[in-house]
């Protein structure tokens, strides 16, 4: 089936993108795999007629946004974040009445509409590079809770409002697992994703997204790895560094979401079973600055 898709993608000239957390299957299909912030870059920058991003839904609402006259598919499409479903617009009009002088951040992991009331978006890799930009010392900063803590912390000139939510599958990591995972492997390299929380990101050597950590991983000449983060991260590294001992901290963190593509559904996509990303004219105008915004300051 992996090559009946790819000749079909490129008689269709579509391009597949797939997020690291796919899984491996979905991986292989794809022409590209990146973070958030690569896979908009990369549906931004196309000259292809289609794009079938494998994610959630978030990341195909971003392509769509980014690229509007293509078409755009997300192969599952009850694929979603729940982080992202934690904020709404309303959230973010009323923070914004509460501190009229702030500026709003929003992380990518975020519906069109909220991106749509914001000023500037950002992706775990971009978050501090765009804060430090921003004039305003008031930042408003939604959805996640930890990615925000974390720019407070880098950013100590700015005041960060920071709004609830979080990633269920990173929120579960605890400071035990770490220290329990040190313990066992003291002599390892840690790395761990913002999303986590702050007294777990306290014990990293480096904190990135998931690209930043795999290009870090493999770079690094220390052989035994603690990863925290997402299980598709785990086994990409298990795949490409064969020399290495690659260890979650705690027990495996799998993003039920992001599981939910298969390859019959980038097949289903290619033959036109499955509805493109469709978006209100308004909402889609205003949430390209917000995403513009970020694309040009780059990751
Ligand atoms: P990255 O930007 O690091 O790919 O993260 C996306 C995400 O959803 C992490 O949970
Ligand atoms: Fe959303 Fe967390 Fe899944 Fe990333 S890992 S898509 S933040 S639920």
């Amino acid at each position: 089936m992996t090559e009946q898709i790819k000749a079909l993608a490129k008689r269709r000239n579509a391009l597949i993108l797939a997020h690291y957390y796919q899984t491996l299957e979905v991986q292989e299909l794809a022409d590209q795999v990146g973070d958030s912030f690569a896979l908009a870059k990369f549906a931004k920058e196309t000259d292809a007629d289609i794009i079938i991003l494998c994610g959630v839904r978030f990341m195909a609402e971003s392509a769509k946004i980014l690229s509007p006259s293509k078409t755009v598919y997300l192969p599952a499409p009850n694929a979603g974040c729940p982080m992202a479903d934690m904020v709404t617009p309303d959230d973010v009009l009323l923070l914004r009445a509460e501190h009229p002088g702030a500026a709003v951040v929003c992380y990518v992991n975020s519906s069109a509409a909220v991106k749509a009331v914001s000023d500037i978006c950002c992706t775990s890799s971009s978050a501090v590079k765009i804060v430090k930009s921003l004039s305003e010392r008031e930042i408003i900063f939604v959805p996640d809770q930890n990615l925000g803590a974390y720019v407070a912390e880098q950013c100590p000139e700015k005041e960060i409002i920071l709004f609830n939510g979080y990633c269920p599958t990173h929120h579960k990591i605890s400071e035990q697992d770490v220290v329990d995972a040190i313990r066992e492997h003291p002599s390892a390299y840690v790395l761990i994703h913002p999303e986590c929380r702050k007294e777990v990101l306290n014990h990293a050597d480096f904190i990135g997204s998931t690209k930043g950590i795999i290009e870090a991983a493999k770079k690094s000449s220390v052989e035994e790895l603690l990863i925290g983060t997402e299980i598709g991260v785990l086994e990409i590294l298990r795949r490409d560094c064969p020399d290495k001992r690659v260890y979650s901290i705690g027990s495996t963190f799998t993003c039920p979401n992001m599981k939910k593509t298969h390859v019959e559904d980038v097949l289903a996509c290619l033959n036109g079973e499955r509805e493109p990303i469709t978006l209100p004219e308004d909402e889609l105008r205003a949430a390209r600055l917000t995403l513009e915004k970020m694309v040009e300051l780059g990751g």
